[in-house]
């Protein structure tokens, strides 16, 4: 596996992985057309790159198996797991081939390490609560803080 940032180019994967993200459960409830019409799930894509996205792609024998990438949103205009104006969100997701070989763990593993570097106090996320990820997310060390409709938000002090 090799990690390398994000870049604009990823665009297309990062599509598909916020359509992952958002059919989780392996119901399709979105296809493109539906994400992109989605006020708020399309924040987490809507005119990428901007200046202060930042995020990882794991590539596996050269190709993009995973990305998690996270991004600054703001109390009026946010996500779903929105905490504050200097906490970047972070969305993630892994190609269905490419699951439980420790693509996610060791892509958001670099995220984190990214996100202390560039000095912000949190990252944040949404996380329905019978989400395999939320495990994943405890392990490393993100907290429930609240609750927006049916999922919870999570926490990460850096
Ligand atoms: C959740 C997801 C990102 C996990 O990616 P992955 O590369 O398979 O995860 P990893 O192999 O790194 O596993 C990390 C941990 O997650 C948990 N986990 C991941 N998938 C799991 C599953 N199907 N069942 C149980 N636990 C699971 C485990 O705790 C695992 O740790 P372990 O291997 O030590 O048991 C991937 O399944 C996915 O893309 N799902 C759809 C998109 C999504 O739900 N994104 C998150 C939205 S909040």
């Amino acid at each position: 596996m090799h990690l390398r940032p994000v870049t604009a180019a990823d665009f297309p994967f990062l599509l598909e992985m916020l359509l992952e993200a958002c059919n989780w459960d392996g119901t399709p409830w979105y296809d493109e057309a539906q994400v992109r019409a989605d006020d708020r799930a399309w924040l987490y894509l809507a005119d990428w790159p901007r200046a202060t996205d930042f995020g990882v792609i794991a590539e596996v024998d050269g190709v993009p198996a995973g990305a998690t990438w996270a991004r600054l949103l703001t109390g009026e205009r946010h996500g779903y797991g929105y905490v504050a104006d200097d906490v970047p969100e972070i969305t993630l997701g892994v190609s269905p081939a490419h699951r439980r070989q420790g693509v996610a763990r060791a892509a958001l593993s670099e995220l984190i390490a990214q996100a202390r570097l560039a000095s912000y106090p949190r990252l944040s996320l949404s996380v329905d609560p019978d989400n395999p990820a939320r495990r994943l997310y405890e392990s490393l060390g993100f907290v429930k803080v609240g609750v927006v409709g049916t999922s919870d938000t999570m926490v990460r002090d850096l």
